[in-house]
């Protein structure tokens, strides 16, 4: 998407040095843009566990590009895949929610184990790297060609007033390699005349809605307000809400949905208020080994001190202050599951489905037939 009018992708290769990947750093935004160079597997393990990237598509493809590095740095000889190996775990741990951290890992290891000699596999670290990241940014335009036409019919309804889309997070392309997931719909509308309005809801603790959706909306030109996390219920009773279009850090094959800490408060007041509640996903983010989002999927708690303190821009410099008494326990839960039955249907790269297995079986046949055999019934 463009910043300033210019296109960017969030990651890519120093075009002038491949050992460098370049990514822009989101702790900034909105208030000012920098791009941060990485070097060394390391550095990478930080931007993803710091979160100077975040969101379930680009941690995935940092972590391709962590890998590729990973082969620059492990020493050629017999520790060489055994170095590999104890830094792909240590990736892992970085960020537990979002699948696509483990599933982007997993098809490293497996391209780099496929080839011999060290430059070889070198080469298929960067290769995989580089397909992972299109892929992200291809499927993300795909989602957002499905998601269009649910717009459409909302603004044909509502013969052509503009359409208004309640979102939480960001899982806009900043969460991505481009497009978004929830936004690529909306994108595609706006690309198109179809007149949208966006509800962003601010997001606390770190507030990626308020700081980065609306940032890139606003860059895209797309209306769109800032709301209070608590706001979204009262809306939707009072009929300004035609839609609510969610991401997703991770979604059981079942259809389970794991996103940003709230998402499941806004998906019971779209229930209650027979809003229709969409959750925009690649099909990286599922994970296709479970089936009880609410038992299997690990929720990432994160350091009080984001929940404690709020940061923004005071007199050209980005300040922190406490925003809680000194004495009081704070507890930051960063992610929370919202069952099947709360989804009215999932947007992905080859369509829309409900959200219950054979719905999205149906729509990625190989999947059953690559685990069926290894996954218990629901019924056991
Ligand atoms: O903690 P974050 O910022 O990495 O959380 C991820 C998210 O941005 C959201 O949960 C998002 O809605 C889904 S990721 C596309």
């Amino acid at each position: 998407m463009n910043v300033n009018g210019q296109h960017y992708r969030t990651i890519w290769p120093n075009e002038s040095n491949g050992k460098i990947i370049r990514l822009i750093d989101q702790r900034f935004l909105p208030h000012q843009f920098v791009i941060e160079e990485v070097g060394t597997p390391e550095e990478m393990a930080t931007a993803i566990k710091e979160m100077h990237v975040r969101g379930a598509g680009l941690i995935g493809a940092a972590a391709g590009y962590g890998m590729y590095l990973a082969t620059l740095s492990a020493e050629p000889g017999a520790s060489f895949e055994d170095d590999l190996a104890a830094f792909a775990a240590k990736l892992k741990a970085t960020r537990p929610t979002a699948v696509n951290l483990a599933w982007a890992i997993e098809r490293q290891l497996k391209a780099i184990g496929a080839v011999k000699g060290v430059d070889e596999k070198r080469g298929a670290a960067f290769e995989m790297a580089q397909q992972i990241a299109d892929e992200d940014a291809e499927y993300c335009r795909r989602i957002g060609e499905h998601g269009e036409e649910l717009i459409r019919r909302l603004s044909a309804e509502k013969g052509g007033g503009p359409v208004n889309i309640l979102t939480h997070c960001n899982a806009g392309w900043l969460a991505f390699v481009d497009h978004g997931s929830a936004t690529a719909p909306i994108y595609a509308a706006h690309d198109h005349g179809i007149s949208v309005h966006v509800w962003v809801d601010e997001t606390r603790p770190r507030s990626q809605g308020s700081k980065l959706t609306a940032w890139e909306l606003g860059e895209h030109g797309v209306p769109h307000t800032v709301i209070a996390d608590n706001a979204g219920g009262h809306l939707m009773q009072h009929g300004r809400v035609d839609a609510v279009i969610v991401g997703t850090d991770r979604t059981t094959r079942t259809g389970d949905v794991a996103n940003k800490i709230g998402t499941y408060l806004k998906a019971l007041a779209a229930k209650d208020n027979a809003v229709p509640f969409y959750v925009a996903l690649p099909s990286s983010s599922f994970d296709w080994n479970i089936r009880d989002g609410l038992k299997e999927i690990p929720i990432e708690e994160r350091g009080s001190e984001e929940v404690s303190h709020a940061d923004g821009w005071h007199r050209g410099e980005q300040i922190e202050v406490r925003v809680t008494p000194q004495s009081s326990a704070a507890a930051n839960f960063g992610f929370d599951v919202t069952p099947r039955q709360l989804v009215t249907g999932l947007i992905t790269e080859r369509g829309i489905c409900q959200a219950n297995e054979e719905s999205i079986l149906r729509l990625f046949p190989e999947q059953a037939a690559q685990q069926s055999l290894a996954l218990p019934k629901e019924s056991e």
